[in-house]
């Protein structure tokens, strides 16, 4: 049987996450899948000792060739998480699903978490969810070095979640109702470790800014927790279009980003926004209603870029 990791899309706080300031993620109704089984004839070429990996997962050109060595360190950190050896009987994992491989969605999370609930099942080790997020978090290392963990704790619980790194947080959330938002993708691979080292960086050259920035993006949490519970999507689409401003205030969005974020508003989306590590990847439009997230999504594939619809809540 194969075993799911979600996809993801970060509402609120991207990097301002991994200094502890609260963020907000949805799970998107796309996941990853893996399956492992023993290797027991030509399995194709050895992906690390003991390990064959048939990577049949959807891409976005040059995303799974740029992410190979991150990939094979993220299964070593999962093996090693699990104290598995696979050498003396080699394993095959398959990964597939629908979930597109593209930055910015949560494909390297949604892939740890489906490997991890894959071993799991395997060795029969009966791992609880807890668990199975504590590995995907090890294999997340592999691809961006200090993970928040909110990308795997997406990829493992599902719906929409507040997640806050120090002290260690994950409230479920609810609308009132499922929302339709359209996410666009650049169709650049981006690096998310040099992103986030690239705040680091810029942050300890203008603490004062950054500071203030910093603050701004921890009350805007709280106000759109509030929103979000209430249904209040006006408020929802308008705090989003201000977390995109301070996303690019730390020089995380990129030209491509800002153009689908500016086409999406022109058509109608109640708010949009950069997700995830931002320099290419993804953004994510506010799109009520079929007719909305449809027009806005056609817009952004006139632009030429690709258009995932989809939802959250
Ligand atoms: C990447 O999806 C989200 C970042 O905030 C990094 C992280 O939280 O680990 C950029």
């Amino acid at each position: 049987m194969a075993n799911e990791g979600y996809g993801k899309v970060i509402l609120f706080n991207e990097h301002f996450v991994v200094y502890g300031i609260p963020a907000i993620a949805s799970a998107v109704d796309r996941s990853t899948t893996a399956t492992v089984e023993p290797c027991m004839t030509s399995c194709g070429g050895e992906f690390i000792p003991g390990v064959y990996l048939e990577d049949q997962r959807p891409e976005t050109p040059g995303y799974k060739e740029s992410k190979i060595d991150q990939q094979r360190d993220s299964i070593r950190y999962m093996l090693e998480a699990m104290d598995l050896d696979p050498t003396p009987k080699p394993i095959k994992v398959t990964l597939g699903g629908e979930l597109m491989c593209a930055s910015g969605i949560g494909a390297s999370a949604a892939s740890c978490t489906a490997m991890a609930r894959a071993l799991s099942d395997f060795y029969s080790l009966d791992l609880d969810d807890d668990r199975i997020n504590e590995i995907a978090y090890q294999g997340e290392r592999g691809y961006h070095g200090t993970p928040s963990g909110i990308d795997n704790t997406a990829a493992t619980f599902g719906g929409l979640i507040w997640f806050r790194k120090e002290p260690p947080t994950m409230d479920r959330m609810k609308m009132p109702q499922q929302v339709e938002v359209v996410m666009g993708n650049t169709g650049k691979v981006a690096d998310t470790t040099a992103a986030v080292a690239g705040v680091r960086e810029r942050r300890e050259q203008n603490p004062e800014k950054y500071g203030a920035l910093f603050d701004e993006a921890s009350e805007m949490a709280a106000t759109a927790r509030e929103a979000l519970n209430a249904g209040d999507l006006e408020k929802v689409g308008r705090l989003m279009d201000e977390n995109h401003r301070l996303l690019q205030e730390i020089e995380v969005s990129s030209p491509e980003l800002d153009l689908l974020v500016d086409v999406a508003r022109a058509n109608g989306a109640l708010g949009a926004k950069m997700t995830g590590g931002g320099l290419g990847g993804n953004m994510v439009a506010l799109t009520p209603g079929k007719e909305l997230q449809e027009k806005v999504a056609k817009a952004i594939e006139a632009e030429g870029y690709a258009a995932l619809r989809t939802r959250i809540g």
